[in-house]
């Protein structure tokens, strides 16, 4: 079982470079296959859900390869299924979208309810209504959904919530279809608005993403482009709250900062001294952490992706914070784990109330989700002794590099791994 093992109490220092966003190449690679062509994407993360996702999209017939200047090049002119292996979907949420980019280009799609961090249900309701709009006629058989479209036509979807995914979805599988579709109520992630723009670069016609009304007006086929994903926001949050948590003084380099606002906003209520320019943010602390309260919600609000990772950081607060998850109805697991290191958390309902302690102390502890691992990893980092993380899989899904870039900046971190299973990824 690997395991990463940190003796905490080191304040960071220096500067990190953050690489490509998870959720935005989780959304733009399934695109891909919207186009009968090589779309070249650059700054991909080497991370365990990106590789499982190229894995399926070769099984459909699809070519990808890294080249050796890092760009990850998607043929799909040769796509010849259009069932998905239901193990490896089964293992991630975005592998969902293929359902809508399938129907959209051959008309016909066999994938299975997907899996992904167990944060709460996740249901696919959105994402299949929003189809059946379109006019996809989809059966759900022994926890596969059937779908066969012969042409999927423009329509009026209205979200009840605006969700990240079924926004992603519906736009791909409306890319090409025969007429106008427009999503009220959709999402405004920023990985919402980069998808549009790829979408567009490769010849779509999508206009008023950013806001909540997206419009798709449908074009005939699309065609190759070369495309960037974004940095990652959520990677950026991370560490900028590892410095925080460490009295820690740490530039943040390669990110778009207006896209981390929301959590920068909340960091500098702490006390701590956030410096933001556009492609970099400064952060670093002094005196002791004063308490906030934060509340999960869509983008722009608060996002439930940091929400982890900075509860981790009030739990050196100088007082009484209360952090209340509005978007998933169970993201409070890792408290337990934290509960161990000595931090005082007590969950009611949707909101933890957390009371600062003066410090934590290292401790075994597992990551039960991705975030959940971020969050212990900077409680780690902060917490005198030594503290050892388990079942880093969740870990590996989302941040490349970490122990690397936090041993950079100083930290006294490391992981012990059996060959081959070091979350840095073999070329594809
Ligand atoms: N929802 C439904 N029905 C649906 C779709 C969503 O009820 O058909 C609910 C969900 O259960 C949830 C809420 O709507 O309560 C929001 O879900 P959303 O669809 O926005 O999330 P997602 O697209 O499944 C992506 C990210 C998540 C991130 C959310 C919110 C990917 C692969 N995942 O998920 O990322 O939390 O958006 O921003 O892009 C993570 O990176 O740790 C992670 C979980």
């Amino acid at each position: 079982m690997d395991t990463i093992k940190i003796r905490g109490g080191r304040p960071l220092h220096g500067s990190v470079k953050v690489g490509g966003s998870k959720n935005d190449a989780l959304a733009i690679i399934p695109a891909a296959l919207l186009v009968p062509g090589i779309t070249k994407l650059r700054n991909v993360p080497r991370i365990s859900d990106v590789e499982r996702l190229l894995n399926i999209l070769r099984y459909l017939g699809a070519d990808t390869r890294f080249l050796p200047d890092g760009a990850l090049e998607i043929d799909a002119s040769a796509i010849h299924r259009f069932d998905t292996p239901q193990d490896q979907v089964q293992q991630m949420r975005a592998s969902f979208n293929l359902l809508g980019v399938l129907l959209a280009r051959f008309g016909k799609a066999s994938v299975a309810m997907p899996g992904g961090c167990n944060i709460g249900a996740r249901p696919v309701n959105f994402h299949v209504k929003g189809l059946e709009q379109l006019g996809a006629h989809l059966m759900l058989e022994h926890g596969v959904y059937e779908g066969t479209a012969p042409r999927l036509n423009g329509t009026e979807v209205y979200l009840e919530f605006p969700s990240a995914g079924a926004t992603q979805h519906l736009m791909c599988a409306a890319a090409c279809a025969e007429g106008v579709t427009t999503i009220e109520n959709c999402a405004q992630e920023p990985e919402v608005v980069n998808l549009a723009g790829f979408l567009n670069a490769c010849g779509a016609k999508i206009s008023g993403m950013g806001t909540p009304n997206i419009s798709i007006e449908g074009v005939s086929s699309l065609h190759p482009a070369e495309y960037s994903i974004l940095p990652d926001r959520l990677q950026a949050s991370t560490f900028a709250i590892a410095a925080a948590i460490t009295g820690g003084n740490v530039t943040i380099c390669n990110i778009q900062a207006e896209h981390c606002r929301p959590v920068l906003s909340k960091l500098a209520e702490t006390g701590v001294e956030v410096i933001a320019r556009a492609d970099e943010i400064h952060v670093r602390r002094n005196g002791r952490l004063m308490p906030t309260d934060i509340k999960t919600l869509p983008h722009p609000g608060f996002p439930t992706d940091v929400q982890q990772p900075f509860a981790a950081l009030l739990t050196l607060a100088d007082g009484t914070s209360v952090v209340t998850e509005t978007v998933y109805e169970s993201r409070f697991r890792y408290t337990t784990e934290l509960q161990r290191m000595g931090a005082d958390v007590r969950v009611e309902g949707r909101s933890a109330i957390i009371t600062g302690v003066p410090m934590l102390t290292g401790a075994p502890v597992s990551c039960t989700d991705l975030r959940a691992g971020a969050a212990l990893v900077c409680a780690g980092l902060a917490a005198q002794g030594v503290t050892i993380l388990s079942e880093l899989e969740h870990l590996d899904r989302g941040y490349e590099n970490l122990v690397e870039n936090l041993q950079n900046l100083g930290a006294d971190i490391r992981r012990s791994n059996s060959p081959n299973t070091t979350g840095k990824l073999q070329s594809a």
